[in-house]
């Protein structure tokens, strides 16, 4: 008998419901799934839900009032909803919020000790600096110079970086493309998309410029009003024509900020 052969999901969101405050929902039953080794990306417009997502997966939501109201997520198997985001950072998860934050005072050498677990050995550490100074090169340049003075990609390199010496078999960016230029941002893509192929680690873009992320994810997910609208290829959204009209901006630029017209027509709504 032929047996189909599918990459087992490294993580699987079920229904996830996340209320704010306990009265905010922010999420309305979210399912996604990351298969080990692929890139998937989480589009949509501002507010729609994405980062809630992200902060339900790693953990994060109690420092901001939120919490799983219900659905589960399961990583690598185990049960996760409940999980402290210490533990699941310490079972590979590694979110890199919004906002490319590093220490500023640090150099970029300074930003990835200080990013490295606990009880890395310093030969192991420098192993895996090396790695990150080859995947960015820009960063190895610069990495005895102020943090703070760095440009925007390159502070987004470098959290990057501070994600990768933790060797997370998850990997979770918010809008790492947000306010860089374009070439910047195929520069970065491009990074990521290596990454994702030589070390298989399995990777959640969470991106309002879907343009950008779709030619490096193998699948996305449509978050509108905090439920998934549209899931699929890359290929197969490309070539969806509300996606076209709504996400890839039809002459009105190539991102979500720019989106007109955008209530206008929601077939997948309704
Ligand atoms: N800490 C919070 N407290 C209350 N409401 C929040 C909080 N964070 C986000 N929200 C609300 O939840 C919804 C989803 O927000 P968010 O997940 O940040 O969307 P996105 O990342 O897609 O822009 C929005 O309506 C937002 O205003
Ligand atoms: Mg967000």
């Amino acid at each position: 008998m032929q047996e189909k052969v599918e990459a087992p999901s490294i993580l699987v969101m079920n229904s996830v419901e996340v209320l704010y405050d306990n009265v905010m929902l922010a999420i309305k039953g979210v399912s996604v799934q990351v298969p080990k080794g692929e890139m998937i990306a989480l589009l949509g417009s501002n507010g729609a839900g994405k980062s809630t997502t992200l902060k339900a997966i790693s953990g994060l939501l109690k420092s901001e009032r939120g919490h799983i109201s219900r659905g589960e997520i399961t990583f690598e198997g185990t049960n996760i909803t409940e999980m402290l985001a210490q533990d699941r950072v310490e079972m590979g998860i590694c979110h890199v919020i919004e906002g490319r934050r590093v220490f500023e005072h640090l150099t970029p050498d300074e930003n990835l000790t200080a990013a490295a677990p606990m009880g890395m050995s310093r030969s192991k550490l420098n192993v895996e600096k090396d790695k990150i100074y080859s995947y960015f090169p820009r960063l190895a340049e610069r990495r005895n110079s102020q943090s703070g003075y760095l440009s925007g990609g390159e502070q987004q390199m470098l959290a990057i970086g501070r994600a990768l010496v933790t060797q997370p078999s998850l990997l979770m960016l918010d809008e790492p493309s947000l306010g860089l230029a374009p070439f910047l941002v195929a520069e970065i893509f491009g990074i990521l998309q290596k990454i994702n192929r030589e070390e298989g680690m399995s990777v959640l873009l969470v991106e309002q410029n879907a343009l950008a992320a779709l030619e490096i994810v193998s699948e996305g997910y449509l978050i509108e009003n905090g439920r998934v609208v549209m899931h699929g290829t890359a290929e197969a959204l490309k070539a969806n024509s509300d996606i076209q009209e709504f996400y890839l901006g039809g002459g009105e630029g190539t991102d979500f900020h720019n989106v007109k017209h955008y209530s206008r027509r929601k077939r997948w709504l309704s």
